[in-house]
């Protein structure tokens, strides 16, 4: 099988070298776009030296069997790709409706690798918990570099420097990376989730739950928060509030998968807030966890600095890539033979509950049945 890696518009890149070796090593050939891992510092002759062959994109596109990308394909490549090829990216599907039916109706075998299932045997195929991973640790950095106080505490010669506070949204991957990155510059964290779950995971990392009762905890949800009622949601700004007021900085990552981030702060809490605290929003890009947030941008409002940024990962590109490829690999394993060929095993978990278009069909339950609501 040949498998294509595309240049993304952006720094990261879906394979770095060492991954295209595992590949190699698999028997598949690959051949990846000329300038593909520059932004990540991996270049065209340590993909040589790592055995793949250096081509054009529209060559890539042309020649692949399987084409591995980051981000959403192009309209203008979208366009060459060929019926029956296979695409493995971070499709969003919940967010890009037109693509995956245009996917469906070329006739391209899809798999969207952040729709994979939350299974024990699929966490080392997780990109959302790499990237997950790097926005927690990469926000707590630039919260620290933003505030104009330190994080840790200090007792110098010219008196104490007391600890910043900092207060988490949502306790998943991102949060807990947040939570332990906070923890390990010295600051004092709180926390908030509805799912009590995760209250252990808190108070192991060394910070404080904050408890709000009556969140509704759906365990048919696999793991994942649900919409609250609106009593609880009001119950939960008041404690919100409370809290905000004395934080020096809030990392919201608070996600309900598929819909709008869930609002946290609202403008009168920002209102109250010490000016110099700062905001870092990271579920931006689906509306954000404070009310102010704008996606991509830094806005600041009564002093207080709201930095809306989903793409923590994109800063950290040689990390951020190397996990992505990590995953990949360990997801093309369950379908690449003894002989290096593509083998669509349907019977796999895995591979049935990533793939989004086969057959000119969308099959994935979850986002036909969102598509044709
Ligand atoms: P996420 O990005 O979907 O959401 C982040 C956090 O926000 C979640 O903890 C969620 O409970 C919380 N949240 C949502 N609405 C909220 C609200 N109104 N107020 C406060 N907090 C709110 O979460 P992520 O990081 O994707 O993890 C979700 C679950 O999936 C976790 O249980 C995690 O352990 C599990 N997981 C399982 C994996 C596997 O088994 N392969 C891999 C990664 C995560």
């Amino acid at each position: 099988m040949i498998i294509g890696l595309l240049k993304e518009n952006e720094k990261r890149v879906a394979l770095l070298p060492e991954s295209v070796a595992t590949l190699i090593g698999l028997k598949a050939k690959v051949i990846v776009e000329k300038g593909a891992g520059d932004g990540a510092f991996a270049f065209d002759n340590d993909y040589i030296k790592a055995g793949a062959e250096i081509e054009t994109r529209d060559n890539v596109i042309s020649k692949s069997q399987l084409l591995i990308k980051i981000n959403i394909p192009e309209k203008e490549d979208l366009a060459k790709f060929k019926e029956g090829q296979v695409l493995l990216a971070v499709l969003n599907p919940y967010f890009n409706v037109g693509l995956i039916k245009e996917l469906a109706t070329k006739n391209i075998t899809s798999f969207s690798l952040d729709v994979i299932p939350r299974t024990s045997r699929a966490q080392a195929m997780d990109i959302l918990s790499s990237m997950a991973t790097v926005a927690g640790y990469k926000s707590v950095l630039t919260a620290a570099n933003t505030l104009p106080k330190f994080f840790p505490m200090f007792m110098t010669a010219a008196g104490t420097i007391t600890p910043a506070k900092v207060l988490i949204m949502g306790a998943g991957v991102a949060g807990l990376q947040a939570l332990a990155t906070s923890r390990k510059l010295g600051a004092v964290v709180e926390v908030f989730d509805v799912r009590a779950a995760v209250k252990e995971q808190v108070v192991g990392l060394g910070g404080k739950f904050v408890d709000v009762e009556g969140a509704v905890d759906d365990k048919a949800a696999g793991g994942y928060a649900v919409e609250q009622t609106d009593e609880f949601k009001q119950r939960q700004a008041q404690a919100i509030h409370d809290h905000a007021i004395k934080s020096d900085v809030i990392i919201c990552t608070a996600q309900i998968p598929g819909k709008k981030a869930p609002i946290l702060i609202n403008k009168s809490t920002v209102d109250a807030m010490k000016p110099g605290s700062v905001i870092i929003d990271i579920a931006a890009s689906t509306g954000g966890n404070c009310e102010l947030t704008k996606n991509d941008e830094t806005v600041i409002h009564n002093g207080v600095k709201i930095i809306g940024n989903s793409f923590f990962a994109v800063d950290m590109p040689t990390d951020a890539s190397k996990m992505f490829g990590k995953n990949v690999i360990n997801f093309l394993k369950l379908m690449i033979t003894k002989e290096g060929e593509l083998n669509l095993n349907w019977e796999d978990d895995i591979v049935k509950g990533t793939a989004v278009t086969f057959n000119k069909e969308i099959v994935h339950e979850r986002i036909k049945s969102f598509i044709n609501q």
